[in-house]
This record gives C-alpha cells, structure tokens and sequence, in this order.
C-alpha cells in the first residue's frame, strides 16, 4: 500500500510531487523517492524514512525539469532501505518506474532477466518491472510497457518515465489504485485524492487495463491492447481533510472499509487447490519431530493467534499447542526446546511483550515464526521464518484490518501446517473454495452497516455488554468485546456461552445488552438455548448467526453467508467491528484516539 505521484507540466514537477507524497504518506513511510527528468537523463534521489529525509536530501539544489514521478513505500517484498526504496530504474538509467502493489510471479520474471544479464540491486518485487520494460523496449515505451504488463501477475499501478520520452508519463493500472487530474499547469497522476485535491477537484479513475499517457496538454487513455478509451471524469466533493481519511469520517472506519481489498492482498499467490506457504523453508525443523506449538500474542494479535491454536489443535490433535498472552509467557516456565515451534502475531513488529517471548524462545533454541504486518519490524527481523499480512499502515489505534488479515494468514498457515504434519482440516476442499471468496464475503458484510448502525442504538444509555459465543465463536467475541471496550468505553466482558449459567448469568437484567454469535453449526442451538435463558431474564439480544439458523425467537438478528466454520471469525468480525464504531460514535468518543491507548505497545 504505497503512495505514487507523477507530474507533466509547464512548470517544475518536483513542487507537486513532494506535496502529493506528504498527503500520500499515510500510505507509507518505510522510504521515499522522486525521479526527474529531461532531454539529459533522469535524476533519482531516494531515501530510507520519513518523506523528511528526502526533502533534506533534495535541499539546496535547483530541480528544474517538468516531469517527475515520486513514491512513498509501505514495504511488502524486502526490507526498508535506500536500495529497496522506489523509483527503480533500468542499469543504463534511462527508464525509471515506482510501483505500488505486489508482483506475483517476481521470482519466475527475476530468474529469466537475470539469466539475460540484467542486474538486480533491490529484494523488490517491483524491480523486475523496469528491466522488464527495458528488455521489450525498442524505441517505443508505450509498446514496452504493453508488453510488460501483460506479462505481470499481481496488482499493480505503475507510473514510467524516460530519457527517450522526457515530456510523458505512462501510467498503467491493474487492481491498485491510481488518479489522474489536469490542470492548467500540467497532467498529474496519484495514488488517492488528497495528493491532486490542490490542484483540481475532477478527477479521472483509471481502470483496471488502462493505460494512461499524460503529456503537459492532455492525457489519452488507451487499453493494455493500445484501444483508445471512453474518459470517464467525476468531481469531487470534499475537502482534503475528509479526503485523507477517504471520505470516511474516521480512520477506523476507512479502515474497516478497506478490508475487502487488504484480505484479497494477504491472500494473492497464495491460494489455489492447495496453500503456497514458500516461506516456511526459511525453517530449520525436523516437523516429523515437532513436539510442540505455543502460540503468543498481546491483545487483538492474541485474539488471532488463540482463534489459531485452537483450528491447529483440532487439525493436528496429537501436536501439544497452546496460546498464551505474550507478557506470561517468560514468567510461567514452559518448556521450550529446538523441536519446539513459536508462532507470534503482531500487528507493529514491536509490540515489547511479543519482542521478550521471542527473545526467551531463541535463547531456548525454540523455531521462530511471525506473522507481521510491518515489514522489517524487530520481529521479522528477528524470527526464523516472517509472513506478511498485507493490510497497510493501520492508523487507527483500534485494529480492525490488521485482525481479520491476521486470521486469514493464520487459517492459510494452519493449513500448510497440518499438511506438513500429515493431517487435513475437515471439508478441506468447501475450506479452499471459501478462502478464495473472503474479499467478496467481507464487501457482503459491510453492506450490512445500516442495521448495525441501528442496532448499537441500544448502547446508548448502557454502560455493560455482554458478548457469548461457543467454540470458535468464543475467540470472536472476546475480541468482539475488546474492541467495543476500547472504543466506546462502554465496559464490555465475554464468555464462553456455556459459561454463563455458572455465574454471569446472575449480571442479566432487564435490558441488558447481549451480543451472541452462533455461527459454528455443531453448538449453534446450544448458544440459541443460552441466548433464550437471558432473554428470559430481559436482556436485549443481537445475534450473529448463519443463513441456516431458525431466529423466529429474535428480534435483532444478523446474518453472515454460508461459510465454512473456520472462516466465520472473519465476516463476524466486520459485524462487530462496527457494532463497536457505531456504538462509540453514538457516546461522541474520540473513535479513532481512544483514551489511554497508544498504537504501538513498546513497553512491558
Ligand atoms: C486493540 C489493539 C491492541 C494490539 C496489541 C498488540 O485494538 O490494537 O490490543 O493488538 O497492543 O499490538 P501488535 O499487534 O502491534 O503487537
């Protein structure tokens, strides 16, 4: 989830590509970097950190040529550094590229390039791009980059520039996103609206397989196959502060909103009839030893990775697995050894409770392996084997996105896990089919926010819910109730549903709210019985269940799809995901800055 900007003009572009980045730094701030150029060569100033850095670096020198593409980086294939920063650019430099999205067959392309003779300096996906295009280009870059890109798996917008061309841009779009605008000053593309709402308020989307040439006095817009298309302009209608949160009122919940795209990033290349899951080579384990699997995590992460051991102890049952809050871990004396595997889950890659297990774990020769959103954080660095979730910078200190990408990566990891070990999960290949169907599943769940919205009107003069659930459902509303708790204030506890008549049960009273999820088919009635034992005592019930369920005893019902059990965590979360937003809108809490809550926990 990277930033792009690129300007054609009358003027200098470097003005507008560094105030295009510094709206477009949300999107990344691992690196950053501008290529400009004119009839002389192409000039590259790229740096590691914040779009700060590049500025110092671009400081006392005139820049003075009119086109320029630029990118701010959210690190996805290679760590944060100056050789991995964006733009890339060919070995005789006269063709430079940024990127934003993922390559998929890189390596496959890599290979083939480098057995051409072309040299590589970064551990990008995207470099492979720029020697790509060089490799077609005779002379024309428009047909180059035809060539290119249909020959690139993945996602991908993609800005190009060169010294035979100084005066164009092309740009070329396939599930990433990418803007263009004109002015009277010039042509300008960007990654999202905040970076051209200075210069214009219409706007033209690109499309999946367009491919734009911008030029100072216009743009064409033609398909991957070189068909001149339609330009469908729009206008914009608000301001750049409501632009960077994307229209939406809150981080949180532009973030909740983006998970239909940052589910289908986590699950790119890696779903097919089977789970490619290369990383785990990275691990030095006999797994016909393997004796064990502790599972740890802090917070919403440790939601995630219990949701995980449990799928792990029910596919691979003869494997002892356990799931434990990071911060216990180093005090309870477990037994750790080198046929022991620790799986951690973190959000940042710094959380400090996480970074302590990890440490105990390699002092006791324990295989390491993380699931990360940040790359090149301390924990990916750290750990034997790293698997990304792809959900971007997460701005918002309640983690939505980042949860529901962990889940994801996690039932694609207990798949691999339980095939390495000799087991399958159960209706292996409903699970496959499903996994694929995640991102439409979640833009399914978000159709929903309207009844939500209307259903956390019963928060209004609460200050207790209570949220139950069975089996994997319990895993679901534990973070189903962190997450009202931190947002709203609203003091929120969840039990096991099976639990309640040993105790919680005596908290029940006339309207009381109850949150209750019932979408794992075997215990559902089972939930349903306990769900009426609190309405028998007055509580006000929202339940989340299946298609299937019979709710004629309900009066708040939502409904998730036909799913396979291991995947419900996922819509279930979206729907308590703005139970919660909803719920701390309603009560006026600073939704996206909860009161004593910092992003990153980097203390113990
Ligand atoms: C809750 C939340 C926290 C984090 C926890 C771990 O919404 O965000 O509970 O999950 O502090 O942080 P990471 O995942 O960065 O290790």
């Amino acid at each position: 989830m990277c930033g792009i900007t690129g300007f054609v003009g009358k003027g200098e572009a470097l003005p507008f590509l560094m105030q295009g980045l510094n709206k477009l730094e949300y999107r990344g701030y691992d690196s950053a970097g501008v290529t400009l150029v004119d009839d002389n060569g192409l000039y590259t100033f790229k740096s590691k950190g914040r779009l700060c850095q590049l500025e110092d670096l671009l400081k006392g020198e005139s820049h003075p040529q009119k086109t320029g593409i630029g990118h701010t980086r959210w690190a996805t294939h290679g760590i944060p550094s100056n050789l991995n920063s964006h733009p890339h650019t060919n070995a005789k430099n006269t063709i430079s590229i940024v990127h934003n999205g993922i390559i998929e067959n890189y390596q496959a392309i890599k290979k083939e390039l480098i057995r051409q003779g072309y040299p590589f300096l970064s551990q990008t996906d995207s470099e492979v791009i720029v020697h790509l295009i060089d490799y077609y280009d005779r002379g024309n870059l428009f047909a180059a980059l035809q060539k290119a890109v249909r020959y690139l798996e993945g996602s991908f917008a993609l800005c190009v520039v060169s010294v035979q061309d100084p005066d164009t841009i092309y740009v070329a779009k396939k599930e990433s996103p990418m803007i263009i605008g004109h002015c009277a000053s010039g042509s300008f593309c960007a990654s999202d609206i905040p970076a051209v709402l200075e210069y214009t308020k219409d706007i033209l989307s690109l499309e999946d397989g367009q491919i734009a040439v911008l030029k100072a006095d216009g743009i064409q817009v033609y398909d991957f196959q070189g068909e001149l298309q339609k330009q469908k302009w729009m206008h914009i209608p608000y301001d750049l502060q409501a632009a960077q949160k994307g229209g939406y009122d809150t981080f949180m919940e532009k973030e909740i909103h983006e998970q239909p795209y940052v589910l289908s990033e986590t699950l790119r290349g890696r779903v097919d009839n089977d789970v490619r899951m290369d990383e785990l080579k990275e691990i030095n384990i006999n797994w016909e030893k393997l004796e064990r699997v502790y599972f740890l995590a802090c917070g919403t992460a440790l939601n995630a990775a219990s949701f995980a051991q449990d799928l792990f102890r029910q596919w691979v049952p003869a494997c002892p697995s356990f799931a434990l809050a990071a911060s216990e871990f180093r005090y309870g004396n477990y037994y750790l050894n080198s046929d022991t595997l620790c799986i951690f889950v973190s959000q940042s890659g710094e959380t400090a409770d996480t970074l302590a297990a990890l440490q105990l774990a390699k002092e006791k020769q324990a295989k390491t392996l993380s699931i990360v959103n940040v790359l090149g954080s301390s924990l990916a660095r750290k750990s034997d084997c790293t698997l990304y979730t792809c959900a971007g910078p997460e701005i918002a200190v309640a983690s939505t996105k980042a949860y529901t990408t962990q889940l994801v990566l996690l039932v694609c990891l207990m798949i691999a896990l339980s095939e390495k070990l000799g087991c399958q999960p159960k209706d292996v290949s409903k699970l496959m089919a499903d996994l694929k169907r995640i991102p439409e599943i979640t833009k399914d769940m978000l159709a929903q926010q309207e009844i939500v919205k209307d259903y956390a009107q019963c928060l209004k003069d609460q200050k207790d819910a209570y949220f139950i659930g069975r089996r994997l459902d319990y895993f679901s509303v534990v973070e189903g109730a962190l997450k009202l708790k931190e947002v709203s204030y609203v003091h929120a506890d969840a039990y096991i549903a099976g639990e309640l008549k040993h105790g919680p049960i005596a908290l029940i009273d006339k309207g009381t709210v109850v949150i209750a999820l019932a979408t794992q088919e075997e215990v559902a009635s089972k939930t349903i019985s306990n769900i009426e034992e609190t309405i028998a005592r007055g509580a006000n019930v929202i339940l989340i269940t299946t298609q299937y369920q019979d709710t004629h005893a309900f009066q708040k019902v939502l409904r998730i799809p036909d799913v396979h059990p291991a995947l419900a965590a996922i819509p279930a979360a979206i729907l308590l995901q703005l139970f919660a937003y909803y719920g701390a809108v309603l009560k006026g809490c600073d939704v996206d800055k909860p009161r004593n809550l910092a992003k990153s926990v980097t203390v113990e």
